[in-house]
């Protein structure tokens, strides 16, 4: 494999899961998506609005225990001026439910429902789905928002078999199954992002470049520097110099910078080497573009 840093990406991969994720989205009145609060443009795309469509859209910071909470609170704030979209922050890994994802499930979904009401339909509950890109946690949402309540209802006509439906509470149903954003950047500097986050397979990089280019990232913000350069006992960021300080040696001396590399981007992936937020956010004459 080249050992340059260039993320491969499956344009039939990618072609296929935006069809049926399209497919999936006829059938929901109400959007989650979740990003990873490490990247939080990265993990989405640029033009997520023409993905997804006019749905009204819920965004969830998720892996909220892996970033510092202050410099969240100024992305959640910009992300709601830029998307217009209400943003909460999630960790789906955590003790604490998922309430208020439900309410605010709710809320965006009742001018729909109400507008069905006004044609003479009786009341439903409101249909959710979540979405993101790979790993950025949708799952683990879906099952913290199920785990109260493990009321299947089975398919709806038009619905395929696999595809059910979780009554949440009587205002609201979510499909059981995440619809996946394939991940995809156009962007090489974001691509790489979601290769740290484990949103590219690993097949689709070398790791000696993606650690390397993390390690870069981190030495340009210097309280990030100082954390990793604690945690290593390193003074400077690279491969060489973490595997040197490890002794992390093959044979005839050389340094083990692939085993070096693996082992940055799972100390980064576990949050051992501090709580970072990698996107930088945007200027506010930009932001109309950036966030959504
Ligand atoms: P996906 O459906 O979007 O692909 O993601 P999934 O829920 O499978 O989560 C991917 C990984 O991220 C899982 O870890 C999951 O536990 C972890 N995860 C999900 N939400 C959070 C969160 O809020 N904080 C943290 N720290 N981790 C989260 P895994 O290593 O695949 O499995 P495991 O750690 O559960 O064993």
């Amino acid at each position: 494999m080249s050992k340059d840093l260039h993320i491969h990406w499956y344009p039939g991969h990618i072609a296929k899961a935006e069809r049926q994720l399209k497919e999936k989205l006829n059938l929901v009145d109400v959007v989650i998506e979740v990003r990873d609060a490490r990247i939080p443009l990265s993990s989405s795309y640029t033009n997520i609005k023409k993905l997804l469509g006019e749905k009204p859209r819920l965004l969830l910071l998720n892996k909220a225990d892996l970033v510092d909470k202050d410099l969240l609170k100024s992305w959640v704030k910009y992300l709601k001026e830029t998307t217009s979209c209400p943003v909460i922050v999630t960790d789906a890994k955590g003790a604490k439910d998922l309430a208020l994802v439900v309410k605010s499930a709710v809320d965006l979904a009742e001018p729909k429902i109400q507008a069905l009401m006004a044609k003479g339909l009786l009341r439903r509950p409101a249909r959710a789905m979540v979405v993101g890109m790979p790993n950025v946690g949708k799952s683990s949402v879906i099952n913290k928002l199920t785990k109260s309540s493990k009321t299947k209802i089975g398919a709806k006509a038009g619905v395929t078999r696999q595809q059910q439906w979780v009554r949440i509470n009587p205002k609201l149903e979510l499909l059981d199954t995440p619809g996946i954003i394939p991940t995809k950047q156009d962007d090489q500097l974001q691509a790489v992002k979601l290769a740290f986050v484990s949103s590219v397979s690993e097949n689709a990089y070398s790791p000696e470049p993606v650690a390397q280019a993390l390690l870069d990232l981190l030495s340009n913000n210097p309280q990030y520097l100082a954390h990793v350069q604690e945690y290593y006992k390193v003074e400077e960021l690279t491969l060489d110099s973490i595997a040197k300080s490890r002794n992390w040696v093959l044979k005839a001396d050389s340094l083990d910078t692939e085993r070096t590399a693996k082992y940055v981007l799972k100390d980064f992936r576990d949050g051992r080497l501090g709580k970072f937020i990698l996107d930088e956010m945007p200027l506010v004459e930009d932001n109309e573009t950036s966030a959504d």
